[in-house]
């Protein structure tokens, strides 16, 4: 069930677009600043008030990599792997990650503090290797800098 603040939120969405599916990506982002992720019970309720089926709304969520559809913990790492960062030393980042936190990508560490997820390009290739740390980004890291950045979250 959405919150009264949620749908309050999303219908306050709805003029600023041609049409209620237009408000899908919106919909999805204030569930998720709510709750830190989006339930299926979620989808099913958005997907109602803006009038579209519920395969379609997940589709949409599955698509946008920022969008979770499973619990995460209290910082979500995001990790490029794509080009840039993959040249510039983007598996030594991931190694030193998962030792670090003990876990692989698509995983929680078990206090639930931190969630390590790939992602494709941050946008900012000539400082790869790069991640972002919920809305910060950090940028040309070494393995060292990824364990000074960890203990500030900690
Ligand atoms: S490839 Fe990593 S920031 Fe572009």
């Amino acid at each position: 069930m959405l919150s009264p603040e949620e749908r309050r939120e999303i219908e306050a969405e709805l003029p600023h677009y041609p049409n209620k599916e237009a408000v899908c990506i919106d919909a999805l982002k204030i569930v998720q600043r709510h709750r830190g992720w989006v339930p299926d019970e979620s989808i099913r309720d958005i997907a109602e008030l803006l009038e579209m089926s519920p395969d379609d709304l997940d589709s949409v969520a599955t698509f946008y990599n920022l969008i979770y559809r499973k619990p995460v913990g209290r910082h979500v790492i995001l990790l490029c792997n794509s080009v840039s960062c993959w040249i510039m030393g983007y598996e030594r980042l991931r190694r030193r990650l998962s030792e670090q936190l003990g876990i692989q990508f698509g995983e929680t560490t078990d206090d639930g503090r931190f969630t390590l997820l790939p992602i494709v390009c941050l946008g900012t290739c000539d400082h790869a290797p790069a991640l972002m740390i919920d809305n910060d980004l950090h940028r040309d890291l070494t393995p060292d800098l990824v364990d000074q950045i960890l203990e500030k979250y900690r």
